[in-house]
């Protein structure tokens, strides 16, 4: 795992996106598997200024996104597909038949799950997924218990997270109490996993996925176990770790 520690939010932004602007450039018909939530946001927004002010060009790339609210229509304003379009899709050149989001009103849920899994392996594998962590430690909606081989599934979510959405709707009733979400099977078989942290609320979840054993109790851990994991935190959402300074070390002594 490659911890890079940054002083604060605008910093892991840039390098996030300095990050993934080298792939685009590089692969311009790269792979991105994408995360919605309160943590990308700044991520997507150094991406949108990389597009604008320095013709970064998204043209040919392949995006799938992590998960998706049930019951949710793209058209409701706290569905992922509109958070995806509002925050990033609109603003870039991507084409909208490369773009993946999982569909909340599919019908056969199972079947359409299925059909995810295999349209991620028709593009070969997904080459950089951007991940944040819950409060409860989950990647994407794998909540505590979560099968760490899982594939992408209905998953019922548990009581802190639909208490941490909470906040985005009118009334708690509204709150969905279901998601598709890829698996932790799935997520593990990017290229590179690239975790965003910041604020000190995360310290506590980000030193047990790093440093605690690795466990389904906080997926985020399995990430323990992939061989190329990034994770970008500030200064906040490092503060609990053990090897904060060995971190740092290594990341200022890089060999050339
Ligand atoms: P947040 O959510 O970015 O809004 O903190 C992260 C997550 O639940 O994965």
């Amino acid at each position: 795992m490659e911890v890079i520690i940054k002083s604060d939010y605008d910093a892991i932004n840039r390098e996030a996106a300095q990050y993934i602007a080298e792939l685009v450039y590089h692969k311009p018909t790269v792979v991105l598997g994408l995360a919605t939530g309160s943590t990308p946001l700044g991520l997507y927004r150094e991406l949108i200024r990389l597009h604008k002010d320095e013709g970064l060009d998204f043209s040919k790339i392949v995006t799938f996104n992590l998960d998706e609210y049930i019951g949710l229509p793209a058209t409701h304003d706290q569905s992922y597909n509109f958070f995806m379009w509002d925050n990033l899709f609109n603003h870039i050149n991507v084409n909208p038949t490369n773009v993946h989001i999982p569909n909340g009103m599919a019908g056969d849920i199972d079947a359409y799950c299925e059909w995810y899994e295999n349209e991620i392996e028709a593009y070969g594998h997904i080459d950089l997924q951007v991940l944040g962590i819950g409060s409860d430690g989950h990647i994407a909606f794998n909540e505590p218990g979560s099968s760490l081989g899982s594939r992408t599934r209905l998953k019922t979510l548990t009581k802190q997270t639909v208490e941490d959405n909470a906040r985005f709707f009118d009334t708690p009733e509204e709150v969905p109490r279901y998601a598709i979400t890829m698996g932790v099977g799935t997520i593990m078989e990017a290229r590179t996993c690239l975790l965003l942290a910041n604020g000190e609320g995360k310290a506590k979840v980000v030193a047990e996925a790093i440093e605690g054993p690795v466990t389904a109790m906080v997926t985020a851990s399995a990430l323990q176990l992939h061989q190329d994991s990034i994770l970008i935190l500030d200064d906040a959402a490092a503060s609990k770790l053990k090897q904060y300074d060995y971190y740092k070390w290594v990341y200022d002594n890089k060999p050339e």
